[in-house]
Order: C-alpha cells, then structure tokens, then sequence
C-alpha cells in the first residue's frame, strides 16, 4: 500500500499536462495519504526526452534508464525496478498479463488506446532512489494505411547500394526470437536482385534511384516468453542525387605498383578490390588480443559513397570500442583514382565463441556489394587443448620416468657411481677396515656344501675383491686361529660396512653354533644398532621357511633377496663371473661405493 501512495505521490509531480484531467482524478481519490512521499526522497530524473509510440494491437517497450553508470554504480550495488501506471495510480503488476517486466523494460504485448499515459519507474538501491518517468503514446492507424503515423527519416544516394536501418532495435535485441518483414508503402518487400536483408535488421537496396524514396515500413515479428508481439515502424526514405556524371574520358590509374588504363565507362564498372582479408583461415591465440584489417581500394571519382563493416554471421560488429569485439575505421586515403580504406576488426580478449566463426568484411559501394572473409581459428590447438595435452604428456613422462627408473634403477645408480665418483663421500674415512662381512653355510673346510660353499669360496671372492676391488671378512679363511669366536665375529662385523647373508632353505635348521651366532649378531647390528646393511642372497630355492628367523624373513620381506639360484642356472662358463650380469650389479647396487682403500688395488 506504502508503494501505491508513493507512486502515485511521485507521478502526480509534472503529469499535468496532456492527461489533466485524469490525474485531476487521481489527486482527488490520493489527496490525503501524501505524506508517504515525504519519506522516501527518490531522485527525480523528470519525464525521458522519447516518447514511446505505437498503435493498438502492436507491442511498446518503455525503458528504464536509470539502470546506467551516470546514475549509480551500476557493477556493485543491488538495484530493483518498479513500475507504477500514473493514471491508474497503483504499481504495475505482471499478474494482469498484459504487461512483461524484463530486466530494466516495460513490455505491452497487446497496446490498447488506454494503455496511453506516463510510467514511473523508480529504481531502488539499498541506499538510494530514483525515479524518472516514460511517455507511452497510443495513435490510431489511419484506414488504408498500411504505414505507421509516426515515421523517421532516412536517405539513400542514387548509384549506390545502400541500406535502410529497422529503428526496433529494442524489440530485436531483447526478444527470444525474431522475423522481419520489409513493405514499401503496402506492398511486401521480396529478397532479389533489388532488396535483401543484411545483418538481421538492415534491408539493403541496390543501384539506388530517384523512385527509390517513398514510405518503407519493417515490421517485427517476435516471441517473448513464448508470446507473439508485433511492432512496426515506418521509414520516410529520401533519395539524394549522386553528383558524379559518367564521362568519356580514360585516366591512368595507378594502385599497387600496378599502371593501368582504363576508361571512365570501364572504371565505373570496377568493384571495390578487397586486398585484406581473403577468404582465408587466420590463428589466433585464446585469450590474447587479435586484430584483423579489413582493406579495400575503391575506384572512384569525385563524391564517394560507400560503407565498409564487418559482420560476424549473425549481426553488424559493434562499432563500440569499449566491446570485446568492436571494429572501428582505421584511415580513408585518397589515391588516383580511388580511395584506400581500413576498417579494423579488433578482439580485445579471444574466447572460445570467436573460434570457426566467418567473419565478413562487407563493402557496400555504388559498384556493388562485395564481401570477403575469414575464418578464425586456435593457433596450434593452444589455449584451450593446451593445457591438456601438456598434462598428458607430463603424466606420461612421469609414468615413463618412473617405470624406466624402476628397470634401470640399478644400472643408472651404478653408472652415476662410475661417471660421478666425487659425488659420493669416500667410504674409507668411517673407520671401517672391510666392506662386507659375509655369513655362509659352512662347516669350515672340512667337507665342502656342494655348489654353495663353491660360491662363497671360490666366486664370491673372485668377483667381489678381484674384479670389483671390495674388501670381505669370510670367516675361516680370514679369522685368526685361536682367536675366540665371539670376539672375533663380534669385532669383524663392527669393522663391516655390509653384512653378506648367504642361505640355503636347509641352513636355519642345522645351523652351526658360530654360524648361527654370526647370524644373531649380524642381524642384532642390522635391525637394532642399524649400523650395518644386510644383503641377502639366497643360494638354492626356498619353499620352506617355517624354520626361518623372523628377522631374516623381515629382512626378505623389506628388501628382497638377490637370488644366486636363478643366475647360476642360467649362467654359463665363465659368465657368471662377469660382473655386468644382472646378478653381481644387483649385490653392486647392495654394496658400498668402494672405499679409496678399495679401489687404490685395483
Ligand atoms: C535501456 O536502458 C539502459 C540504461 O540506460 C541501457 O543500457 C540499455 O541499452 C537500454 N536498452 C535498450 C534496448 O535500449
Ligand atoms: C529488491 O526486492 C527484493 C524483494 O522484493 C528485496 O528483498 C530486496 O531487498 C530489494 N533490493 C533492493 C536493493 O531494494
Ligand atoms: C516462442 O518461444 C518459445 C521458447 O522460447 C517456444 O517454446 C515457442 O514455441 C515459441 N512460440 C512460437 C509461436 O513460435
Ligand atoms: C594488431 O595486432 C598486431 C599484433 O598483435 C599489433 O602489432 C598491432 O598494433 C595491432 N593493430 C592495431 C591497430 O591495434
Ligand atoms: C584493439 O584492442 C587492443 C586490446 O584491448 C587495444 O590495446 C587496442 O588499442 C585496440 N586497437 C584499436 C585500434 O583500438
Ligand atoms: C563465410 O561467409 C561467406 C559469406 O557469407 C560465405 O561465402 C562462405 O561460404 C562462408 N564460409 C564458411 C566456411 O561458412
């Protein structure tokens, strides 16, 4: 009810003039509640300069234009838009049907002469109000018009194409869908070699002439939220002569390094010549700026008459240069002859819409229309595939680094160990005298163990100190005799750098008392003090190992076990003594870098 009396309060200010006696009315119904306007002062941007015409039965859109940068800052305040009919006095209400709110707009779907009157819009802002009012003026359609009584002015020059504008850019722009029909006086425009519609609104006329002028109406059909409306205005053309005559006399015209002759008769038949662009595909960056020059020579003398634009397939380019795609006219340079103009087409920031688009360089000119374009496309899949694909490709080579650092994982630290052995710090200055103490199934050297004892006997220490320069402690044939066996073992395995823990599935069952202390405090250095790395190398296949220390079996699981059995069986002759077998890099990778002590025998 506040709203009511405060609209009605509010158009009562100025109204007076055509509709007395009518507001005479409504001040009478509203003279008491006025105080409401005392409370809320809306600034009063008075009554817009245009009137709105139509007739009955035709649609009418009055606009809100308070919602603008002059009057507030439109980008961060809320705002809200209400409509109030000063006649009737009482908000508009979209519940009657007969009226649309969209936006900053005031829909009549169905004008009646009733529907006459001022509108009030007043804007509101969580600290601020506007009001400002509309005229909407509803006149009769004469009989046997099939006009509009209102028109606008337009002209044509004779000799050229050119084109009407459709004034109902509202209409077409804010209506979900759209059809435009061309009449000149009442007859129905058809496309052909005279008319055609260009860029959605325009209605191209060729080689223009003096029974061109007359009376053009364009009449919209639309669909607003699923209603049909109508709108139509009329369009007094006015044709202008072209002051240039055709005479008989031939020039010398000079354009692009090119000497030509020509006649008059022969020139005035040349079309505008499009240098730029050429019906071709151009790249452009997504999310960069991109620009395109549009560039034509018009042969001509004296006046000229023409207009360039670009047009995307759907509409004109904006002329606006604060949109994000605008064009604007570069230069205009006069040359024999004719006349070099640029118009430019300028992105200020590529998106993904602009991509496949055609975009047409229009010249309409009195030679004809001539229209040349160009494609525009994402430089090398960039921008928007970009980023994908250098994820993929990262993601591949990541999986290819790792898979590859896990299968050569043993030769690319053995080589780095060769090429870069600064790198390393030297293993000599730990106060270690050996780099591996290896425990074995043994019994000394009374009796051998078959092919094992070989090993450890015979091939252990032949690769491991002659070929590769380690230093081993094996017991028995580097213990001292006499020596005691606690001290000894216990003494070695501290000088040790790793602890070489060949076995045999049979070995923990009928483990010898040294062998199995060896073992224990081996295992103790390793799993407990963690001064000594314990290599685990495993000489006949195992399919027991019930009778397997847990710390050896957590060892295995921890770290696996280099397995003699699998390279001795493949192995041949002497190969298995070559240390680039897969075995022996295996027990390399498990062993120290070598000490300077090592190395200096080689
Ligand atoms: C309506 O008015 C607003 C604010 O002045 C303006 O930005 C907008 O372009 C107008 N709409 C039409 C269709 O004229
Ligand atoms: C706009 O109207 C809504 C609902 O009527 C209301 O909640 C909101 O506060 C209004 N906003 C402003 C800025 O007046
Ligand atoms: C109007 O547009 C709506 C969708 O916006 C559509 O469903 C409806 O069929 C259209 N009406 C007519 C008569 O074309
Ligand atoms: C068009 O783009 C090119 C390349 O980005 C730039 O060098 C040139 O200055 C631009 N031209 C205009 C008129 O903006
Ligand atoms: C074209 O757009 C770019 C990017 O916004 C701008 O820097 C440049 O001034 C524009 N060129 C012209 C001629 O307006
Ligand atoms: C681009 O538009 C021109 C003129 O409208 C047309 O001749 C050409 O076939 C179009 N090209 C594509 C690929 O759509």
């Amino acid at each position: 009810m506040l709203l009511i009396l405060l609209a009605s309060a509010a158009c009562f200010h100025g109204v007076s003039a055509g509709y007395g006696q009518r507001s005479t009315l409504a001040r009478q119904q509203f003279t008491k509640p006025l105080q409401g306007t005392l409370a809320e002062h809306c600034k009063d941007y008075e009554t817009q300069f245009e009137i709105v015409f139509t007739v009955p039965g035709d649609a009418a859109v009055l606009n809100c234009t308070l919602a603008s940068p002059d009057v507030f800052d439109l980008h961060s305040t809320p705002y809200n838009i209400s409509w109030y009919d000063c006649k009737a006095g009482r908000e508009l209400s979209e519940d009657l049907g007969q009226f649309q709110v969209r936006g900053t707009m005031l829909w009549f779907l169905n004008s009646t002469l009733e529907d006459a009157g001022h509108y009030q819009c007043i804007l509101r802002t969580p600290n601020g109000c506007f009001k400002q009012k509309s005229v909407l003026r509803v006149d009769t359609v004469k009989a046997g018009s099939c006009g509009r009584p209102d028109t606008s002015r337009q002209m044509l020059t004779t000799q050229t194409n050119s084109f009407l504008v459709c004034p109902l850019l509202e209409y077409i722009s804010q209506a979900d869908s759209y059809s435009i029909q061309w009449y000149k006086d009442c007859e129905r425009l058809l496309e052909g070699d005279k008319f055609s519609h260009v860029g959605g609104h325009r209605l191209l006329v060729r080689h223009v002439v003096v029974s061109d002028s007359g009376l053009y109406t364009c009449r919209v059909t639309f669909n607003l939220t699923g209603t049909i409306g109508y709108a139509a205005e009329t369009i007094e053309c006015d044709i202008k002569e072209n002051g240039v005559k055709n005479k008989k006399t031939s020039s010398e015209q000079q354009f692009c390094g090119q000497k030509r002759v020509v006649n008059e008769r022969e020139q005035w038949s040349l079309r505008p010549i499009v240098y730029q662009p050429v019906n071709e595909m151009v790249k452009a960056e997504y999310g960069g700026h991109f620009n395109k020059t549009c560039r034509v020579f018009v042969p001509s003398k004296g006046n000229l008459s023409v207009d360039i634009y670009w047009a995307s397939e759907f509409e004109f380019i904006s002329t606006n240069l604060s949109d994000r795609v605008h064009q604007l006219h570069l230069s205009e340079e006069n040359v024999d002859d004719g006349v070099l103009l640029e118009v430019l087409l300028n992105f200020t920031n590529v998106k993904e819409e602009d991509f496949n688009q055609n975009y047409t360089c229009m010249i309409f000119s009195d030679k004809g229309v001539v229209t040349s374009d160009f494609i525009l496309q994402p430089s090398d899949r960039n921008g928007i595939i970009h980023p994908v694909l250098l994820f993929v490709s990262l993601a591949v080579t990541f999986l290819i680094s790792v898979t590859a650092y896990k299968i050569f994982k043993i030769d690319i630290v053995l080589w780095c160990r060769r090429s870069f052995p600064y790198l390393y710090t030297r293993t000599g200055s730990d106060g270690k005298v050996y780099d591996a103490y290896v425990v074995y199934p043994r019994m000394c050297w009374n009796g051998f163990h078959g092919s094992a004892e070989t090993f450890v006997i015979h091939t252990l220490p032949q690769v491991l100190e002659k070929k590769c320069g380690y230093k081993l402690f094996i017991y028995c044939r580097d213990s001292l005799p006499g020596e005691a066996v606690v001290d000894s073992v216990q003494e070695n395995i501290s000088k040790s750098r790793r602890l070489i823990l060949l076995y045999t599935g049979s070995m923990f069952s009928e483990l010898a008392s040294t062998l199995r202390f060896e073992q224990e405090i081996g295992m103790h250095t390793a799993l407990v003090e963690g001064t000594v790395q314990v290599i685990l190398v495993e000489l006949e296949e195992v399919t027991d190992y019930s009778l397997f220390p847990q710390s050896v079996l957590h060892l295995k699981r921890k770290q696996g076990a280099i397995q003699w059995w699998k390279a001795a069986n493949k192995a041949t002759g002497h190969s298995q003594l070559c240390p680039s077998s897969r075995f022996w890099k295996q027990v390399q990778y498990q062993m120290p870098v070598k000490s300077s002590h090592a190395s200096s025998l080689q």
